[in-house]
């Protein structure tokens, strides 16, 4: 089955489809028409604050979407659970979520995969964030030219975002145990988890990375 036509199937040559979705542009109906989410997962948004809600469930319709045209099923039938480490999993298909501001990336692989996007921050949040990482990571964040700081932080946070949603645990692993690295190509911490950037169809100001536990 076709994907929705306002989203974006991005270029990969990893094993994986990458679909793209915009919220403030081409998929704003996304958040307006919440038509296939769940009692359960409408009661979850009203947690929220109304754009962390709208924000939230955007984010959940494109995942049903996207789930329905790769396994030809309604997307509203779609049976989503979240696993011990509360990632959420169907029993036909890896897949990863992603969102940044009103942005929504989702990964559909065969193996368990996981996936960041993020959008460059600001250098003094980077400064600040930058403190979780490994000590390593911000010894090679610290050696860069002040105007590569912030995207050099955002690529590292996003790499490891991706290898801890791989394995599952999220960020109840510490993100400081594992060296990834600045550098151009990801380290591995992990002899079955491969790490990757992402950069074919990413949008400006953004950073994305995938990794895939084999
Ligand atoms: C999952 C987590 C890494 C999200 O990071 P984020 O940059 O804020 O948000 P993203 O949009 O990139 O990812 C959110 C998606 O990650 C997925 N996710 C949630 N827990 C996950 C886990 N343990 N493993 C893999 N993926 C997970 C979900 O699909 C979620 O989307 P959903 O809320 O629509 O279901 C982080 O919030 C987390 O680990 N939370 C669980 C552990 C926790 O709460 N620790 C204390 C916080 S410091």
């Amino acid at each position: 089955m076709a994907h929705h036509p306002s989203f974006t199937e991005l270029p990969t040559e990893l094993p994986v489809t990458l679909i793209l979705a915009d919220t403030s542009a081409e998929a704003a109906w996304a958040r307006d028409d919440d038509s296939v989410l769940t009692e359960q997962e409408r009661n979850y948004a009203k947690e929220f604050d109304a754009e962390a809600a709208a924000t939230w469930s955007a984010g959940r319709v494109v995942l049903r979407h996207v789930l329905g045209a790769h396994l030809g099923q309604d997307p509203a039938a779609i049976e989503i659970r979240l696993d011990s480490a509360g990632k959420p999993r169907h029993d036909e298909c890896e897949f990863s979520v992603s969102r940044s501001r009103r942005l929504v990336l989702v990964a559909v692989a065969d193996d368990p995969v996981g996936l960041d996007i993020e959008a460059i921050p600001e250098r003094d949040v980077a400064l600040e964030a930058m403190q979780l990482l490994h000590e390593r990571e911000r010894a090679e964040l610290e050696a860069l030219p002040d105007d590569d700081f912030a995207a050099g932080f955002v690529r590292v946070w996003a790499r490891t975002e991706a290898f801890l949603k791989a394995l599952s645990t999220g960020l109840a692993r510490d993100p400081g145990l594992d060296y990834i690295g600045a550098g151009p190509e990801p380290n591995s911490p992990h002899p079955d988890v491969d790490i990757h950037d992402l950069e074919a169809g990413i949008p400006d100001g953004h950073i994305a990375a995938i990794a895939f536990n084999r």
